[in-house]
């Protein structure tokens, strides 16, 4: 028998009790079902979820029939590509964005990521009592991501009032997933961007945004709409998603002063904790794609035409995949996750995400010698598990307060 799933009232709970974990919020859900009906209200569209590890994988190899394009412009363009784009399409963008992503790349970014955190993990120290996720986890991924795309870091306000829009926006495309959502803040934001993109022509450095200039995708070069889309891309999926993630880590952290203790002892097992922290609490839960043919999926049959939910979040503690899912073990022996993607859409930027969360918390554990949660914790659980309020106390490491 078909289960269906209310995701937004399953998962509510996790928005105000900081100590509530995902495993438990599908546990029952996933011991049912590997794919389920959604139920969203008012919705124009019928969804299915794809909840187990193995459905998920197989929905993401299966790119033919599971289509990523469902939010497109008024002409059917992809409204974001290569997000919202299908191969051949997507094939020519990401052959000219790959090289831009590797981790010996983004690593040329490191001394001035970390003098960024640096400064803002100075900040909060001295101020003792903050909220993280405004003073943090908010701005720091739009500071990093203006450092990546060469734009003045002074710039930052900007990119973020329109990351702001975007993540409002964001949370109502269920109930009509091809409406044109992204246009108004587009518009509003693209006469800055073209103004970027020309500086970059008339003072050429060896950047993203100038590899975009100078590429072409297949056999042409791109037109400044083209540029500047892409770059708005950028801008969006390199910020909500890395918030999330940082915040989430913190929060586990300020949760679990022997874990701090730990890490402070042992700051090479950091990697492995923000892993942890992807899979258990992964930033992005759900994404979708529509189905193109009939297809049977975990004894469902999905029509062409209706919606899939490819749940990250789910398969990421589900119990058949890894012992004990809801524990944060970062001796954990499988290290593997679906935080980033699988398969043809896998997250290009997953190692500047990396980089920006090991020294962030590199910084924030090496500058304090405790912190914790001194208040209301206020979180949003899906499709996006992140931190709105995160008010936290902070000490001092003992060396930072001598100098
Ligand atoms: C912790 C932070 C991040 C998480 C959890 C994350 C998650 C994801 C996921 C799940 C996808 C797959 C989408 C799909 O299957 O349709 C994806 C794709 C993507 N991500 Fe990330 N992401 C993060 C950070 C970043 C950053 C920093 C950037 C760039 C600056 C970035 C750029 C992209 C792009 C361009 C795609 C589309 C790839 C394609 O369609 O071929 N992401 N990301």
């Amino acid at each position: 028998m078909t289960v269906r799933w209310n995701a937004t009232k399953a998962m509510r709970h996790l928005d105000s009790d900081p100590t509530a974990g995902t495993a438990e919020a599908y546990g029952e859900l996933l011991a049912k079902c590997p794919v389920a009906r959604v139920e969203v209200e008012g919705s124009k569209v019928d969804w299915w979820a794809a909840l187990s590890h193995a459905e998920l994988t197989t929905v993401l190899r299966d790119f033919r029939k599971m289509s990523s394009t469902v939010t497109t412009e008024r002409d059917g363009t992809p409204a974001i590509i290569p997000l919202f784009a299908d191969p051949p399409l997507h094939s020519g963008f990401r052959k000219l964005l790959n090289p831009n992503f590797p981790p010996e790349v983004v690593g040329r970014l490191e001394d001035g990521i970390r003098k960024i955190a640096v400064e803002m993990v100075d900040a909060i120290v001295a101020a003792g009592e903050v909220d993280f996720a405004g003073s943090f986890s908010y701005p720091y991924p739009t500071r990093v991501l203006c450092l990546f795309l060469g734009v003045p870091e002074s710039d930052w306000p900007v990119h973020h009032e329109f990351v702001l829009a975007i993540d409002r926006l964001s949370n109502s495309n269920l109930s009509d997933p091809e409406s044109v959502m992204f246009e108004e803040p587009f518009r509003d934001i693209a006469p800055y961007v073209l103004k970027v993109v020309q500086d970059h022509r008339e003072n050429p450095r060896d950047d993203i945004i100038n590899s975009f200039i100078t590429g072409q995708v297949d056999g042409r070069s791109l037109s400044d709409y083209e540029i500047v889309k892409l770059t708005i891309a950028m801008m969006l999926a390199g910020h909500a998603t890395t918030t999330a993630a940082l915040a989430n880590t913190v929060l586990r952290l300020a949760q679990d002063p022997e874990l701090q203790d730990r890490l402070r002892a042992e700051p090479h097992r950091i990697p492995d904790a923000t892993e942890e922290s992807l899979r258990i609490d992964t930033p992005q839960q759900s994404l979708s794609r529509k189905c193109l043919a009939d297809t049977e999926l975990g004894g469902e049959k999905i029509s062409a035409g209706e919606y899939v939910l490819v749940n990250y979040g789910s398969a990421n503690v589900d119990p058949a995949r890894y012992p004990d899912p809801g524990k944060f073990d970062i001796d954990r022996a499988d290290k593997s996750h679906l935080a980033f993607g699988f398969g043809l859409h896998a997250c290009l930027g997953q190692h500047l995400a990396r980089l920006d969360l090991r020294i962030a918390i590199e910084e924030l554990l090496a500058r304090t010698s405790s912190f914790s949660v001194n208040g209301d914790v206020v979180r949003r659980s899906w499709p996006v598990l992140s931190v709105n309020e995160m008010p936290l106390q902070l000490n001092a490491a003992a060396s930072a307060e001598v100098k």
